[in-house]
């Protein structure tokens, strides 16, 4: 915050000041779906009693279904609000943002349903928080709402699901073990025996047969993006192979993992 005066607050504080009279904490759009369901059961056992919550979607059945699913887990969330937001409609999206700290989304593809909610969240100083592991959409999104987002002070995070926490911490954790002073090189392994849900069978789909928008995406932020200039990284692909340090097959796989690290 160097340069910043006591009565110039900033973005980020005045976002503060702002979303303080907000009536909801937390927002989570998508809770209806595979991983917001996961999501609202973990915020339910974890959100501390003073916390405001509520669910929003495009389906009042639905949404009021969850809704008593919760209340089974945590009796002391009964006052969780229910909130009527549509990807199709702008209008929704903007009331979602105003009446929250945070908005959590797993409206997914995000490539297809998701820049509404990222482009609302900027505009009103909201937080947002998304799952998603498409980098052209998390591209798009730099280009299309960074300046609006440093204006108001929202900050809009990508990729907090299995893609890309473990990997981001991961890296961060072990180049903090090593010299800062040196070329590093830094190789990744994770065993999982997952499987993709619908969602996100559906979302890498849909992102591997944009090849050339993802591309593009990624050469329009570079050229708006201010880089770092006192470190460098680049990502290497490897080929399948066996590993002589765990003894196992190891297959790159084509996530956002590397982008996001
Ligand atoms: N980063 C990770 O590690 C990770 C892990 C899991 C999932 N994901 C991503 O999370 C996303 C969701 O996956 P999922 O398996 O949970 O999908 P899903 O079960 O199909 O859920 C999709 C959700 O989106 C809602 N939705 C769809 N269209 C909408 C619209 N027009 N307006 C409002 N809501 C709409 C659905 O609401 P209705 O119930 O009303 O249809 C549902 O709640 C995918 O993009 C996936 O790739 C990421």
């Amino acid at each position: 915050m160097t340069g910043i005066q006591d009565s110039d607050p900033g973005p980020a504080q005045s976002a503060q000041s702002a979303q303080s009279a907000r009536p909801y904490d937390v927002v989570l759009f998508g809770a209806t779906g595979f991983a917001g369901g996961l999501t609202a059961d973990y915020l339910v056992e974890h959100l501390p009693s003073s916390g405001r919550m509520a669910l929003a979607g495009r389906n009042r059945d639905k949404l009021e279904a969850v809704r008593d699913r919760l209340t089974g887990i945590n009796p002391d969330v009964s006052e969780i609000g229910l909130l009527h937001a549509d990807s199709t409609d702008p209008g929704s999206l903007a009331e979602v943002a105003r009446s929250a700290k945070v908005v959590i989304t797993t409206v997914g593809p995000y490539l297809e349903y998701g820049a509404g909610i990222v482009a609302a969240c900027a505009a009103e100083g909201t937080d947002y928080v998304d799952l998603t592991g498409e980098p052209e959409f998390v591209d798009r999104m730099f280009v299309e709402n960074d300046a609006t987002a440093r204006k108001t002070g929202a900050r809009i995070v990508h990729a907090c699901g299995f893609d890309s926490i473990p990997h981001d911490l991961g890296a961060l954790y072990t180049a903090r073990l090593l010299p800062g002073d040196v070329p590093i090189e830094m190789r990744g392994v994770v065993r999982t025996n997952a499987t993709m849900s619908a969602g996100t069978l559906h979302s890498a789909l849909n992102q591997f047969s944009r090849l050339r928008p993802l591309k593009e995406a990624s050469s329009q932020r570079h050229e708006i993006e201010t880089r770092p200039t006192d470190r460098r990284a680049k990502l290497k692909t490897e080929r399948p192979r066996r590993d002589p340090v765990t003894e196992n097959w190891l297959i790159p796989l084509p996530t956002i993992d590397g982008q996001i690290v």
